[in-house]
């Protein structure tokens, strides 16, 4: 088992390097650790009643091992696995696969050791056509994962049943049954009643884990365990930051400071939480953590009740490439924002740099050099770039990007949604404002029921030709 342990480096949001005015002071750690204390051990004791079940999933040894024998049953006979889905049953199983496999893992059968995976989280019908012509010869060596907890998400019903009729087409009922794999709720909803009337291969997602928070649950591990992650360490991972967040201690507990950090922030102008990965690998856990921290701090309401309207922005960024992007806007536009840089200190494979031309002696600087130092000279500059200019930076620092760290990152991104969740007073976990949106779309595609609201609908959506230039 690696050792390696994700750190968070919080010193570049402290008065002592971005002045008072900006940073946090000593006192202002001291209030912020009085106010966030009490709340790791109500979270600690709501974790032992049972009332945050995703604080488990990284010890359901059962998942593991229906998932293993899914996969192992699974994984030599297909060339690709598609997974439907759409936000918490999606973003987690892109984050993985990124983060976990090679960049060229879909293109290079040398650097795969299970299928090809595609996610689509769409339903651009452009997209999943061209797929889908592409695919067209390869029914019989591909494997559907349709992953939805309530199945009445409209996104993932439609893809699954498109990809139902075609599998029914040219494959007929045995077809559909040994080429999907569900995931869903155990007993209840759409997906359940399809799944159980067609007999299809299931696999669960645990009560009371919201989609946003199930990752490591069947719906993130199924994929990765086809594709090569070794989902043991993950957990092994996520297990390890489950010590650490649940410390009690808030100067030792890194989702206690992560999470006191951003609240802070908030409430002193900084409504825009950038996450600024210098890794590739890294890029889509910042996709993932931007539904996280969306969907579960963007909230009208607090728990008394009152309207508050709160919620941080979360702002993906890559290194370096949206150094030539967003960093004028980082530095000169208004500082309303927290950067928090992902740190790798060992990316695994590495290049030299070659030999500066005869004509471009001015490259020499670089010449010999390995990638990975330009790489992060560059997280450190621009980081010096931001602090000169008074904006708080928090890292999260990487040894290396393997399936324990990344466990431990998704780990501690969950609980500081659930410390900030906290502080900030409002119902972490639910989402009731994606709901109008969800029946909006039931209204305009005329299902029964939404009549009225289909009414209401179009005169506000229709396009008023006068408007039109
Ligand atoms: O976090 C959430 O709960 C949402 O993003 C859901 O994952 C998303 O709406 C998809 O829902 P479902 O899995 O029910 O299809």
């Amino acid at each position: 088992m690696p050792e390696s342990r994700i750190k968070l480096y919080y010193k570049n949001v402290t008065d002592e390097v971005i002045g008072a005015e900006n940073g946090i002071t000593s006192a202002g750690l001291k209030a912020l650790a009085e106010k966030t204390s009490p709340l790791i051990k109500k979270l600690n004791r709501e974790r032992k009643s049972g009332q945050t079940p995703y604080r488990d999933l990284p010890f359901n040894t059962n998942t593991v091992q229906q998932v293993k024998e899914l996969a192992g049953e699974l994984k030599g006979r297909y060339e690709n696995l598609v997974v439907l889905g759409i936000g918490g049953s999606a973003l987690g199983n892109i984050a993985l696969q990124t983060a976990l496999n090679p960049y060229m893992h879909n293109l290079d059968s040398a650097q795969r050791s299970g299928p090809r995976l595609f996610v689509f989280d769409n339903v651009d019908p452009s997209q999943l056509a061209s797929f889908l012509d592409w695919i067209d010869d390869k029914l019989d060596k591909t494997i559907f994962n349709v992953i939805s907890k309530s199945g009445r998400t409209a996104e993932t019903a439609a893809q699954f049943m498109i990809i139902r009729k075609l599998l029914l087409d040219k494959l007929g009922s045995e077809g559909l049954q040994s080429q999907v794999v569900a995931i869903t709720d155990a007993n209840a909803g759409t997906l359940r009643k399809i799944t159980d009337d067609a007999k299809l291969r299931c696999l669960e997602v645990p009560d009371g884990v919201g989609g946003r928070f199930s990752v490591l649950s069947a719906v993130g591990l199924f994929s990765a365990a086809m594709c090569g992650v070794d989902i043991d360490s993950l957990l092994a991972g996520a297990r390890d930051m489950d010590v650490r967040v649940s410390c009690e201690d808030f100067y030792k507990n890194p989702a206690a400071l992560n999470a006191a950090i951003n609240y802070h922030f908030y409430n002193h102008g900084k409504k825009i939480s950038v996450m600024m990965p210098y890794s590739y690998a890294l890029k889509d856990l910042a996709d993932w953590y931007r539904q996280l921290w969306a969907e579960s701090l963007g909230k009208a309401k607090d728990l008394t009740g009152a309207e508050v309207h709160i919620g941080p922005t979360p702002v993906k960024a890559l290194g370096a490439t949206d150094q030539h992007s967003q960093v004028q806007l980082y530095r000169e536009g208004p500082n309303d924002k927290l950067f928090t840089f992902l740190q790798v200190e060992d990316f695994g494979k590495d290049l030299k740099i070659g030999p500066a031309p005869d004509s471009a002696p001015e490259l020499g600087y670089l010449a010999g050099k390995n990638l990975s130092a330009l790489l992060n000279s560059e997280k450190k500059a621009t980081e010096y770039a931001l602090l000169q200019d008074k904006r708080p930076c928090l890292t999260v620092v990487f040894d290396n990007v393997n399936a324990y760290t990344v466990g431990q990152f998704i780990y501690l991104y969950e609980v500081t949604t659930s410390l900030a969740g906290a502080l900030f007073g409002i119902d972490t976990y639910n989402q009731p404002a994606v709901e109008l949106g969800k029946e909006a779309t039931f209204a305009l595609m005329a299902r029964a029921g939404y009549e009225e609201l289909a009414q209401q609908i179009q005169p506000v959506t229709e396009i008023d030709t006068s408007y039109l230039v």
